[in-house]
């Protein structure tokens, strides 16, 4: 059997509290001072978050243009408006700065500030051509794991959640501060982080492309989510658990990156696209569901991540530890109060069956799922979770 694999990431990551109130003087080690376009979102900007890292790059000579335009679950045009700004700017260089609805923006403004290529003819694999303007993530959120990932996910047409992936969309440089996530309200906080432990789960257990380097950053990521998860949810104001959290989204983008996420995000796409969910709820919201209907198939994979988040060692052997993992992931997600029920998120019973055949489009997620999908499991695992 050969154990041949590829395995990319950014090339640059910084891991520092702090560093994005000297954003200006950062940035100059690598780039040369000119004009640069900021993408965040509204909320975000009018927050007051971003004012040290303004000031800073303006007092260090950057021709800075803030484009808050961004929207959660960011549709085409936006993108579209976003990039159309970044032209006319003249932009030299593009910093993400917020969640990942930001980051997935400015990665898709990066490309289209520099390509003629229309954004229609991106989406899929292996479907963006041509060159990018240098490319800069500072998350808010932990989280996407954007940040380190080739992915950017856009809502296309009016309800579907449509995935570009390329390495040109890999970022140039990656910066983590955990003083930004400081202020994410504990629901927020608590949907990012499973988020982040869901990329983490579905990377591990993914049929194509998992490979050593993705498993190990994968439970790593588990390991500092799992422990920290409570401590920010609890008191937000925790900075060393906050970056714990930071550092664990990040390791779980890297592993989902090479080894791709699975049904968890093939079934909450179109929670989000139809409904609005936040994307970490809406995968917190089936994924309880999703592990046990992978059980029969994944119990091997699942016994070797409890220990990882944490699972009290209740009982011996494969089966019953990947029993422990469950029931603690379970416990991890009741103990941070989110919504548990799609009727408690607005959708209706009768919704049920649309968004099953939502989520069978999804079939570049849902081919990574170690048990095979039908439209009937989908409607099922739905119905179980209303
Ligand atoms: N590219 C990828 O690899 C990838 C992976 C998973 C999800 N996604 C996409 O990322 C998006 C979700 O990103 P997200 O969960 O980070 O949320 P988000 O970017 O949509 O932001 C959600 C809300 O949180 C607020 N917020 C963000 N940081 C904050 C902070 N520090 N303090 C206070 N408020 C803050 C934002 O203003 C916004 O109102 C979805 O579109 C999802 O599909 C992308
Ligand atoms: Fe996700």
């Amino acid at each position: 059997m050969s154990h041949a694999f590829d395995f990319t990431t950014v090339p640059a990551l910084t891991v520092r509290q702090g560093a994005v109130q000297a954003l200006g003087a950062l940035l100059a080690e690598r780039h040369t001072p000119g004009r640069l376009c900021l993408i965040t979102d509204g909320f975000l900007h009018r927050s007051g978050l971003l004012a040290p890292a303004l000031d800073n790059l303006r007092d260090t000579g950057w021709d800075v243009l803030v484009i808050d335009d961004v929207v959660a679950d960011p549709p085409d045009h936006v993108v579209q408006a976003c990039a159309e700004k970044a032209r006319r700017h003249g932009a030299a260089l593009v910093v993400g700065l917020g969640g990942g609805s930001s980051m997935d923006v400015a990665k898709l403004v990066a490309v289209l500030a520099a390509s003629s290529q229309p954004l229609a003819e991106m989406y899929g694999i292996g479907n963006v051509r041509g060159a990018r303007l240098p490319l800069v993530q500072i998350p808010t959120t932990a989280g996407t794991g954007s940040e380190v990932t080739p992915i950017s996910i856009v809502t296309t047409g009016a309800h579907t959640k449509s995935g570009i992936v390329s390495p040109v969309l890999y970022a140039d440089w990656a910066i983590l501060d955990a003083a930004l996530t400081l202020g994410l309200p504990p629901e927020a906080t608590a949907a990012t982080g499973i988020d982040a432990m869901v990329h983490a789960i579905e990377a591990y257990t993914s049929v194509r492309l998992k490979n050593p380097l993705s498993d190990a950053l994968a439970r790593e990521a588990l390991r500092l989510l799992a422990a920290n998860l409570i401590a920010v949810c609890t008191n937000g104001q925790d900075i060393a658990a906050r970056e714990r959290m930071l550092l664990g989204a990040t390791l779980a983008g890297q592993a989902f990156a090479n080894a791709p996420v699975a049904a968890v995000h093939a079934l909450a796409y179109p929670l989000g696209g139809h409904f609005h969910v936040p994307h970490g709820l809406s995968n917190a919201l089936v994924l309880m569901q999703i592990l046990n209907f992978n059980l029969p198939e994944a119990h091997a994979l699942y016994a070797e991540l409890a220990d990882c988040i944490g699972a009290p060692s209740v009982h011996e052997g494969e089966h019953a530890r990947a029993h422990d993992m469950i029931a603690h992931m379970e416990a991890l997600i009741d103990a941070t109060g989110i919504p548990r029920r799609l009727r408690d998120v607005g959708v209706a019973q009768t919704d049920l069956p649309m968004l099953a055949r939502d989520a069978m489009q999804q079939q570049r997620l849902l081919v990574n799922n170690p048990r095979p999908v039908t439209e009937a499991d989908a409607a099922a695992i739905y119905a179980a979770v209303w």
